[in-house]
């Protein structure tokens, strides 16, 4: 059973995601830790209540403090034409949900979790990388402790989707990623490479609504936005980003990953890039030469990948 904490920003593909998590027989959801990025944190800490109340999960919903790691990064906007007003496709969210919040703040309840249970706990994180820094930087044992790390966000050998260079989840807290990417943990990347070739169509979303009841019903009333925004400027279909990194913690053999050190550009025209330099290939001394091999995801097996996230929703 892999024991995991889901450090999201609830956003409609984070919302699939987490419904993959909760139902995935192989998975111990054992805590969702928020993080701005789709909406402000205080929009994501409610829509992951308001989730974690319509599909009776179970796990309890820690903030993060609405800060990048940089405190000059001060998030502002939010991509509305993607995720809504609400971050969950403008479906009409009560503005509160009669549900406690855990009295830890998000980073906090990652230390104390992954403290208690030495070498078991897997990281999941599809938002910013801010909650996960701000642990580290306070307890940087916690590095030895997790079992491993899985990151939706970056872009290796393609494009960016926020800028030419960057991915969204990268760019919006570089300095935070970087910290992520650089610890001695073991990470595995799971970015735009891979996610972008992993695009459910309506007629699939339609066939997971007919077998999985109101649980099902009310992620695809979440997700109509969101796929017509890629619809009109990207692909026909939803793409899963998110759930793609979930799907790897229980399918790794559906992909393919690339291995070495991996850096997260901060300032200029390729802020928020993620570049890897491949283990084998030799560079002068002092090339990032005392940071940790770590895994970016080169190639998927996206049918498998779908049906994966199909059967499991
Ligand atoms: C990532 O950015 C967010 O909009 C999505 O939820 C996903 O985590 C894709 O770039
Ligand atoms: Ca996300």
């Amino acid at each position: 059973m892999h024991k995991v904490i889901f450090d999201t920003d609830p956003g409609i593909d984070d919302a699939m995601a987490l419904l993959f998590l909760h139902h995935h027989p192989d998975i111990d959801l054992i805590g969702i830790t928020t993080v701005f990025g789709n909406a402000s944190v205080e929009t994501t800490t409610r829509n992951a209540l308001f989730l974690k109340r319509e599909w009776e999960i179970a796990a309890p919903v820690a903030m993060g403090d609405g800060k990048a790691f940089n405190p000059m990064r001060n998030p502002v906007d939010w991509p509305v034409m993607i995720h809504g007003r609400d971050g969950l496709g403008n479906i009409d969210v009560p503005e509160t949900i009669d549900l406690p919040v855990d009295p830890l703040p998000a980073h906090r309840f990652i230390i104390d979790t992954v403290r208690k249970n030495p070498g078991e706990v897997t990281l999941i994180a599809v938002g910013r990388m801010s909650n996960l820094a701000f642990a580290l930087k306070e307890a940087p044992e916690i590095a030895t402790l997790v079992k491993q790390v899985i990151i939706m966000g970056g872009a290796f050998d393609v494009p960016g989707n926020i800028t030419p260079a960057a991915e969204a989840n990268i760019h919006g807290d570089p300095e935070a990623a970087d910290v992520v990417m650089t610890a001695p943990w073991k990470v595995t990347v799971v970015g735009l490479d891979v996610t972008m070739k992993t695009v459910m169509t309506r007629t699939l979303l339609d066939a997971i609504v007919e077998k999985g009841g109101a649980r099902a019903k009310l992620l695809s009333d979440i997700s109509q936005l969101y796929i017509d925004f890629y619809g009109r400027h990207v692909k026909d279909g939803m793409v899963v980003h998110d759930s793609c990194a979930c799907a790897y913690l229980v399918a790794p053999e559906l992909f393919t990953t690339r291995s070495g050190v991996i850096r997260v550009v901060s300032g200029g025209i390729a802020d928020g890039q993620t570049i890897q330099k491949p283990d084998g290939r030799a560079f002068p001394p002092g090339n990032w030469d005392d940071f940790p091999s770590q895994h970016a995801c080169t190639g998927i097996d996206a049918d498998a990948v779908l049906d994966l996230i199909a059967r499991t929703l």
